[in-house]
């Protein structure tokens, strides 16, 4: 039996592998002859490099096989496992649906395609985990530079580095691995030979600032230790800040539980306060600078909608604004631009400003959840409204936005913000255009959302819906909103 070796370089590349694929079907070479090499390893064999295919070696009778795009999917992710005898195996699939088993991928107890999606599935994993727990460190004495070590168990970095480029496009950035290294300079990704973890720089004052933001989040209550280690493995601490706190909260939390129980029988806790609403969230060590914050919420994992989103979308404006205008969550135009109300519901909120003579870059513009939630349908994504437990986690944020920026005044847009400020039974209907006084001070009301304006069929139906929205806006104009 004639026998052949073909290197793959990169190891999981998907080109290289498919060249060196179709090369050895054309040459009718069977999978038990053939070895796949890859880095510099040698053949066991000695079995020489299959020879390149020239022009004369293809005949008219020659026909390409087509294979589905599932299989060329299965095999770009298979090809980032580790495992030495990953590319046999997509070969052998290969030589079995070229020789006529073109429904192979359908039979689920198959032993090959067994082993396939097993390859994959723990490449999916890796990947979710590294998109999940890479932590950046600033480069001391750099403006915006930023350093992340991470040691993923397969070749993924090729994979992950582009979702890493689309959330941190402002940033110039670094993950080095073991294996392989990547960054990031604002333009274009470049990757690397892999790196030591003494290459990223040790411990940053933004983890502090995680950590103290971690624990103040932490709820004892809603502990679930085998969920929590199945989402965040052991081996993952290493990456986390917020690790270091685990076994204290974890040894705590059945006190801090039967603490919050016996507070909770001596004074029952009314959904919605009529009139003063505790508003504050626990102060913070460095709680007074806004920037910080603003970089800890951009690797918010607190629910799963920083996934499919771009990025997070932070409040903006002066850092002493009076007043603090609070959306439900950044729209397509926000999520792509990183920033709050530039799209059509935002430009309908410039035009209200302008009529009433306030200017938007007096105003510190927020949202009560600060990722993009939508639905896919073709090309398009399709807002979705955020769920309350989005609502919930992603609530710390805008009270310790409301901690350093201390407005004197907050307007509520539309019944997401307003129920993240005032809690989840507020009736917009009821108490639109009211205002409340929240316990320490700030006073706040709610209207409707922009979005909702626009929403409403053309001509009187939105005009009306329209001078409603500014009527209540004036109010940011009038006596009340004095401190
Ligand atoms: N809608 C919002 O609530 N916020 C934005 O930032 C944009 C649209």
């Amino acid at each position: 039996m004639a026998r052949w070796s073909v290197r793959i370089d990169p190891a999981w590349s998907l080109e290289a592998w498919r060249d060196a694929a179709r090369l050895a079907l054309h040459r009718g070479v069977a999978p038990a002859e053939l070895d796949w090499l890859q880095g510099q390893e040698s053949s066991l064999l000695d079995a020489p490099a299959l020879p390149p295919m020239r022009d004369a070696d293809t005949t008219a009778a020659d026909t390409p096989t087509y294979v589905s795009r599932a299989f060329v999917e299965l095999a770009a992710t298979c090809l980032c496992h580790r495992d030495p005898q990953r590319m046999a195996l997509l070969y052998r699939m290969l030589w079995r649906i070229a020789s006529g088993e073109r429904g192979l991928l359908s039979i689920p107890t198959d032993p090959d395609v067994q082993r396939a999606m097993a390859l994959a599935q723990a490449v999916r994993r890796d990947t979710h985990k590294m998109k999940a727990f890479v932590r950046f460190r600033e480069v001391p004495g750099e403006q915006d530079a930023f350093i992340a070590w991470f040691e993923p168990d397969h070749h993924i970095v090729d994979r992950v580095a582009p979702f890493f480029a689309r959330r941190f496009t402002g940033m110039r950035w670094a993950i080095l691995t073991p294996a392989r290294s990547v960054s990031w300079d604002g333009q274009a990704l470049s990757f690397g030979p892999g790196g030591r973890q003494d290459d990223a720089p040790a411990e940053d004052a933004r983890e502090e600032l995680w950590r103290t933001y971690y624990a103040n989040i932490f709820n004892p209550a809603r502990l679930n230790t085998r969920m929590m280690q199945q989402e965040m493995p052991v081996r993952y601490w290493k990456h986390l800040p917020e690790a270091s706190l685990l076994p204290t909260l974890v040894r705590d939390a059945g006190d801090r539980v039967q603490d919050m129980h016996d507070r909770g029988a001596h004074a029952p806790q009314r959904r919605i306060p009529a009139r003063s609403i505790a508003l504050r969230a626990p102060a913070t060590a460095n709680g007074d600078d806004l920037d910080a914050l603003r970089t800890a919420a951009a690797g918010c994992r607190r629910c799963p909608l920083w996934e499919p989103a771009t990025q997070t979308v932070f409040g903006e404006g002066p850092r002493d604004a009076q007043v603090m205008l609070v959306g439900e969550q950044p729209g397509d135009a926000e999520d792509l631009s990183g920033h709050p109300f530039v799209g059509p519901a935002g430009q309908l909120l410039d035009r209200a400003l302008r009529e009433l003579g306030i200017d938007r870059s007096t105003l510190y513009l927020t949202n009560a959840v600060k990722h993009f939630r939508f639905e896919r349908r073709g090309k398009r994504r399709i807002h979705s409204k955020p769920q309350v437990t989005h609502i919930n986690a992603c609530r710390p944020w805008l009270l310790n936005e409301i901690e350093q920026v201390r407005p004197a005044v907050i307007a509520c847009l539309g019944a997401s913000a307003a129920s993240a400020v005032f809690g989840a039974g507020f009736n917009l209907m009821e108490n639109r255009g009211r205002w409340h006084a929240l316990d320490d001070g700030t006073r706040a009301f709610a209207t409707v959302h922009p979005a909702w304006v626009l929403r409403q069929p053309e001509g009187d139906a939105r005009a009306a819906a329209y001078q409603l929205f500014v009527d209540d806006l004036r109010q940011l104009t009038g006596p009340q909103r004095a401190r």
